[in-house]
Parts: structure tokens; sequence; C-alpha cells
């Protein structure tokens, strides 16, 4: 069988955890979608793994598989691959012939056309994850399985790679180098591919999953990103490239949607909402400046910002390579119940319930207001949403306890106030309640349900 986990707010929702702490009954992890845009942290032994490409389950010695839906840089593979090596683990990848290549000139660009858009850039983590996309939509993109082709390999650089060169050059005024140059970007493509067919990493995806199933054994689908950052479901244009709703899983992997619809699919949850890049944000707890639209620190709610910086510190929510604040909020069902009905939850993980331990009290908005009108979900444009005013509901908070005894004694060990707002979540989207994270690591974490059993 196969469980699917799906970010249902806005990624950093602690996926990566949730596939570590449900991997061990699986014995392949796939990622559908994405690229190395994506952060996945998994704790284990207390060593911590921070991947972006590798799918999570490597860390525990299961096959990771990146599917055709993925954008791979060979690049971040090869890194990752050779990282996770040093340290003493053997990961054991495979590609899909079919995913598309992120090349240099993609990074390039998209560099190049978020410091053009402006108003209009989502603040995309630049690694050429929305290029590499508009390729292959466009017809026009590089494959993995092309990189051990090399008649093939030539025959689409030489198309492709004299108009992104004009691109850079003439649209957007710059001057480009080896990585608008064909011959260089060949020879470093036949580099990739010989360490793929050395390693023999390349596979058809959905026949090679498909064979494993039916083996009997259990596949795991490790979404990226999340559901408001989905290009269908999304806040367009403040999204990525790709479809991490589970929709995406069966097209991003070839596995056909009545065995990932026979799965199960746990929406993965975090307690509250974070966000990295701008757009709209109606359960905003203050702001972050170049981030949070029309934020002026100086007009500021002084109290709201003494919150959003409790939670942004206990959150530890501060960009990992960048050390920026991340954008804070409280939980926005809304856009839970947009998630759960696109991508048919079967289950629920909830994290990071700890960050908020202390609080006096804390909110969820529960529904919006929108020109006076109620609404219980996510409206379809994100100029609509920017208009949505959130209505809370108050939950009385709860104490900071010893987590790590609760995740040992159980559901039942969790502070009452905090059984009373997850329940409240679940109650609310009518999805069970799988597992509830209330630390970094494996061990912090209370299971409900194993989805695998
Ligand atoms: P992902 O992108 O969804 O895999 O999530 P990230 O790894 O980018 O971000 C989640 C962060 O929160 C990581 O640093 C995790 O170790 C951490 N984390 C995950 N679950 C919990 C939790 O329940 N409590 C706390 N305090 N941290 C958590
Ligand atoms: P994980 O898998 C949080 C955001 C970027 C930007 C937008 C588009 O760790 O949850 P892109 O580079 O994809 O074109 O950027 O999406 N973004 C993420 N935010 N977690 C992620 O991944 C993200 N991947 C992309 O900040 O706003
Ligand atoms: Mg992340």
């Amino acid at each position: 069988m196969t469980v699917t986990i799906v970010g249902s707010q806005l990624g950093d929702e602690g996926k990566g955890g949730v596939v570590d702490v449900y991997g061990d009954a699986a014995d392949v992890v796939v990622r559908y979608q994405g690229g190395d845009n994506a952060g996945h942290t998994v704790v284990s032994d207390g060593e911590k793994y921070k991947l972006s490409l590798v799918p999570s389950g490597a860390v525990r010695g299961k096959v990771g598989v990146l599917g055709n839906g993925c954008v791979v840089n060979p690049e971040t593979l090869f890194e990752e691959i050779d990282g996770l090596r040093e340290r003493g683990l053997e990961p054991d990848v495979r590609v899909a012939e079919r995913a598309h290549v992120i090349l240099p000139y993609h990074r390039a660009l998209d560099g190049i056309e978020e410091d053009e858009k402006e108003d209009l850039a989502a603040g995309t983590t630049k690694r050429g994850i929305g290029p590499t996309y508009e390729d292959k939509a466009g017809r026009r993109g590089v494959r993995i399985g092309d990189l051990l082709d090399p008649d093939t390999l030539r025959e689409r650089l030489e198309y492709v790679v004299p108009q992104k060169k004009a691109l850079a050059e003439e649209v957007f005024g710059k001057t480009t180098d080896e990585r608008f140059d064909v011959d260089h970007l060949y020879e470093l493509c036949l580099e990739y591919g010989e360490r793929l067919a050395d390693e023999e990493m390349t596979v058809d995806c959905g026949t090679y999953l498909q064979e494993r199933i039916d083996a009997g054994d259990q596949v795991m689908l490790e979404g990226a990103q999340g559901t408001s950052l989905d290009i269908d479901h999304g806040v367009y244009p403040y999204v990525t490239s790709s479809n991490p709703t589970a929709g995406g899983a069966t097209v991003g992997s070839g596995l056909g949607p009545g065995v990932v619809g026979n799965g199960e699919i746990v929406g993965i949850v975090k307690g509250y909402l974070s966000r990295v890049g701008t757009g709209p944000l109606p359960t905003e707890l203050g702001g972050v400046e170049g981030q949070t639209p029309g934020y002026d620190p100086e007009t500021a709610d002084e109290a709201e910002e003494e919150l959003a910086t409790y939670i942004r510190d206990e959150g530890g929510e501060y960009g990992t390579v960048t050390g920026r604040p991340r954008r804070v909020g409280w939980l926005d069902l809304p856009m839970l119940r947009h998630a759960a009905r696109a991508s048919s939850f079967t289950g629920l993980a909830i994290n990071h319930v700890d960050v908020l331990a202390g609080l006096e009290e804390v909110k969820i908005g529960v529904s919006y207001d929108f020109d006076g009108e109620e609404l219980l979900t996510m409206p379809p444009t994100t100029e609509q949403w920017a208009r949505c005013e959130a209505t809370f509901e108050t939950f009385e908070g709860w104490p900071e306890v010893d987590w790590a005894e609760v995740a040992e004694d159980g559901y039942d060990a969790i502070p009452e106030n905090a059984k009373t707002y997850l329940e409240f979540v679940s109650d609310e989207l009518d999805v069970p309640i799988y597992a509830v994270g209330v630390g970094p690591g494996r061990e912090e974490t209370v299971v409900l349900e194993d989805p695998f059993a």
C-alpha cells in the first residue's frame, strides 16, 4: 500500500519528521514533486539531517526515489548523497528518467526574473524551480533520461540554450557566461549522466514502484512544500510551480490514482502558521519587513509583535540559510478545510504543539469575513484572499511540560487544553488525528495511528 504525506499549509509543517516516524514500515520513500527548494529535517539519535532533494527515508536505509514529477539538480543530488556518505550512511537513491533536470541557466533565470518581478515576486528559493517547470510545460526541457543519451542531449541543448541566452541578454539585459553555453552544458550533462549510469540510479519510476508494490513492499510518497504553495490550489502567483497536493502524488510518481487513493493520505499541519515569502496571510501576527505586504514596523501593534516574536523564537522560525525571520500567524481553518478537501486527507499529523505551550491563550482563525460574507474555505483568487479578515475563536493555553515524557506516555498525557485545541481542529475537518508532534525529535511524537498498520 501507499501512505502519502502532504503539507497542508505553506511548507515547513514538519513533513520530513513525520516521514521519519512512519517510515519504519516503508520500504521505498518517493518524492513526487518539487526539487531542492524543499528543506526537510530529520532528527535521528541527536543527529540532524537537512535534506533538500534526497527523500527523508534515505536516512533510515530505505530506497529513496525522485519521481518523474520532480525537478532534479544533479549538482545538489550528488552533493547530498556524498554528504550522507561522509556521515556513514549508504543512501540508495533512484531517479526517474522522466524527471526534468534543473540546469545552471534555470537557476540564473530564477534570480533574474525574481528581481524583475518586484511586487509579483514570490520570494523564491532561487533554485531554478519555476524556470525548469516552465520548460517542462513548454516542451523544451531536458530530462534525466536525456543525460544518458548523448545525441538527444546535444539536440535538446542546441535548441533551448540559445533561446535562454537571448532571454537573459536581450530581454533582461544581462551578460551571460558558461551557464548559457551549449558546449559547456553538454560536457556537464554528460558527466551527470555518467555518474547516474555508473551508480545505476535511473529508473522508469511508475513501473519500478508498481513492481515493488506487487512484491508486497510498502511505499511512502513524501510531498514537499504545502497546499497553499500548490500551483493550482495555492495562493497564485505566490506559489511554487508544482502540485504538492495528493493529486501530484499520482501524476508525479506514475502510480495510478486508484493506488494512491486506496492508501492513506496524511495531512501535515503545523499548530500555527509560518510563511517564507510574500503574499497575503489573514491570520498573520505582526509582520516581517520585505515579506508582509504593506507592513510598517513603526505603526505595528506592539503586543502582537511580541507574540509573533515569542512563537518565532520558540519554533525556531528563522531561515536556515539566511537567518531571516519567517512570518508567523495563528492556525487558519479555512486554509486547512481547503487542503483536506483538495487532498482527501485520511489522517492528520499536527506538529509544534510544544511551541505554543506557555501562552495564556491560543487562537484559531475559524472563518473569514469577506466583505460582510462568511467564508469557511479559501476564496479562489489571491486578491480576494487578501480582502478576507479572519474571525477567531480563542482557546485557553496549555503549560510547558516535559514533552519527552508526554510522548512516552501517549495522547492522554497531553495537557487537557492542548487536546481541546487538537480535537477542535480534527472535528472541524472531520479527519482523525494520527500523530501529534511535541518536539523536533522522532521520539517527541505522540503516535495514535500508524497508517501502514
Ligand atoms: P518540512 O519542510 O515540512 O519537512 O519541515 P522543516 O524540516 O522545514 O521544518 C520543520 C522544523 O520544525 C524542523 O526544524 C523540525 O525539526 C521541527 N519540528 C518538526 N516537528 C516539530 C514539533 O512537533 N515541535 C517542534 N518544536 N519542532 C518540530
Ligand atoms: P518544504 O518542502 C516553505 C516557497 C518560497 C516561495 C515560493 C516559490 O521544506 O516545506 P520556489 O523556489 O519553489 O519557486 O519558491 O514557495 N517555498 C517554500 N516555503 N517550505 C518549502 O518547502 C518551500 N518551497 C518553496 O519561499 O515563496
Ligand atoms: Mg522545509
